[in-house]
């Protein structure tokens, strides 16, 4: 262990003084047993814990913080473990990203204002990685990440089935007629089976596997099954190695490079990710100081192929791609294009962690040479219709309709996307282009999961299983189809997809990168004219801030004045 002579640490503030403030800070600790020998200038680490009942992706997070607090301990640190805003997808609303800044708030401010040397981040659900990754890189003390570990496979009726993914093919077969209702709640119970996130290339996966890219953690951290022993011993790995790290000095910024970032937006196509990470490692980026654009993802994952057949994308789950080998053999035939020199948290390149690693299963994870699926990175669009863009996972998406003109089907918000869409009169075919308004970050508000609006049921009916579909929206990132999303500026916000109208004709081009609205400007500066920007949803509280505050997708939707970094010095105290 390579130890930063003459430093001192950061929680001797708090723990080495000798005055009445000492005793304060001290004796109160001592309620529950702790020996005086922990504050003897030993690495103090913070677990920030995000686990919640609400939360059913983390409910195992504490026994996962007492295996990393048995590393701690056995490394010579002194572990404590702190609870932070909890987002769990599934029950959260309107929608759980409203809130992802505002835990990563609580994650900043709770980091910054405790005697902390570093920090484990326990993160599974979606937005708890965001959320925490970007509350302590606004701090840039020594950090590292530690994922909750997606479910086992979901086994309905001999075959498998994913989150999600399964649950978006189930209801159009229930709305199409060709599924019973018993059928389908039978299916509830066999989908999520045991302790983790959702286990096809999702978000929380994807995220995870970020987390690994990045090099915010140990290798391995994306892929392990949460129920697998083997996750347990990362997390006590983890709660090792972080008390070295602090020894070593070894803050996020060491970590999160420029580099670090154009790894893990290459990883991203590689593993047919989701494009809710666009947003993130945007906002991510944001707050550790890293000029990261929106434009590089295309730039730099445009013609990467995609190398796993995971859902949504493809046809495996995420244990599959443990048992195949997981996230570093996928970085092992990523060796031409990533930057072999990125640094990780356990202090090697991300290289030497992945340079031998091996692969079971090339059904799962295809070579660099004979890929899933060519050119699968994020295609980011430009046009009249999101000037400052809009995103498109074309390897989710259906080939034959990547270049489409068609007649736009528009609803004004998603309450009246679902008026609409079964209406049996709705002047709709499987040509149309559904076009979906107010969903952005200050429509909603927080940018909610719509943008794989369902299709109406005449067109199921017909067989068909996909159609253009256009939105400000987000989309889950077990969701899959030709949708165009993220288009900024929102509709909300003035953006020209608040002018679209039925019956205009929009054209996308994903290999011309455009979206086009085919409306003269004449016409749209008339529509422009009658345009009516919309209020605050309320008058109060975080949704008003969030209201005022929130930055277009393409800027990664942090709030504008929580871009950036404070560090960690506090120097007040009321005592
Ligand atoms: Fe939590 Fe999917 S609902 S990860």
């Amino acid at each position: 262990m390579s130890e930063t002579p003459h430093r001192v640490r950061r929680s001797q503030a708090w723990f080495g003084r000798q005055d009445r403030d000492g005793f304060i800070y001290r004796s109160w600790l001592k309620n529950r047993g702790i020996p005086h020998d922990q504050f003897d200038g030993r690495p103090v680490i913070g677990i920030c814990n995000t686990y919640s009942e609400l939360t059913p992706c983390n409910s195992h997070f504490r026994t996962l913080a007492e295996q990393v607090k048995i590393g701690v301990w056995e490394a010579g640190g002194f572990p404590l473990e702190f609870p932070v805003m909890s987002l769990g997808e599934t029950l959260l609303r309107p929608t759980a990203m409203l809130f992802r800044n505002l835990a990563s708030m609580d994650v900043e401010e709770s980091i910054r204002g405790n005697p902390l040397d570093g920090i484990v981040l326990l993160m599974g659900c979606d937005k708890t990685t965001p959320a925490l990754l970007m509350g302590a890189s606004s701090c840039d003390l020594p950090a590292i990440g530690v994922s909750g570990g997606p479910m086992l496979n979901g086994k309905f009726r001999g075959a498998d089935t994913g989150s999600g993914t399964g649950v978006w093919q189930m209801s159009e077969e229930v709305r199409a007629g060709r599924m019973a209702q018993e059928d389908f709640f039978e299916a509830e119970s066999c989908m999520h089976r045991s302790h983790g996130h959702c286990m096809t290339m999702g978000t929380a996966s994807t995220m995870a596997s970020m987390v690994e890219a990045l090099g915010m953690s140990l290798p391995g951290n994306a892929a392990i099954p949460a129920v697998d022993g083997r996750r347990n011993v990362l997390a006590r790995a983890s709660g090792r190695r972080i008390v070295e790290m602090v020894n070593e000095d070894m803050v996020m910024s060491k970590i999160l490079t420029r580099a670090a970032f154009e790894n893990a937006i290459r990883t991203n196509a590689a593993i047919g990710g989701s494009t809710n990470a666009v947003i993130h490692l945007l906002a991510i980026a944001g707050r550790i100081g890293i000029d990261l654009s929106l434009a590089d993802w295309d730039t730099l994952g445009r013609d990467l192929p995609c190398l796993v057949n995971l859902q949504p994308s493809g046809k495996y789950l995420m244990e599959d791609f443990y048992y195949a080998g997981g996230l570093p053999a996928v970085i092992r035939e990523l060796d031409s294009v990533i930057d072999r020199n990125a640094l990780t948290a356990n202090g090697k390149s991300l290289w030497d962690n992945c340079k031998d690693a091996p692969n079971w299963n090339r059904d799962v994870i295809h070579s660099f040479a004979e890929p899933f699926k060519a050119d699968a990175g994020i295609a980011v669009l430009r046009g009249n219709l999101c000037p400052d863009g809009a995103v498109i996972k074309p390897s989710a998406a259906t080939p034959a309709l990547l270049q489409h003109t068609g007649r736009a089907v528009v609803f004004e918000n998603s309450e009246h996307m679902h008026q609409r869409l079964d209406d049996e009169n709705l002047d709709v075919d499987e040509h149309c282009v559904l076009v979906l308004k107010n969903c952005g970050p200050k429509g909603y508000p927080g940018m909610a999961e719509a943008g794989n609006m369902p299709l109406p049921p005449k067109v199921l009916r017909k067989g068909i299983t996909d159609m253009v579909r256009v939105s400000d929206a987000r989309m889950s990132g077990t969701a899959y189809g030709t949708v165009i999303l993220h288009v900024a500026p929102e509709a909300a916000a003035g953006g020209p997809l608040a002018l679209v109208r039925d019956g205009d004709m929009v054209e996308l081009d994903v290999a011309g990168r455009r979206l086009h609205l085919h409306v003269s400007e004449q016409e749209l500066a008339r529509r422009r004219a009658d345009w009516i920007a919309p209020e605050a949803p309320a008058p109060r509280g975080w949704v008003k801030l969030y209201f005022d505050h929130v930055q277009q997708a393409n800027l990664g939707a942090d709030l504008d004045f929580l871009v950036g970094k404070s560090g960690a010095a506090v120097p007040k105290d009321n005592h």
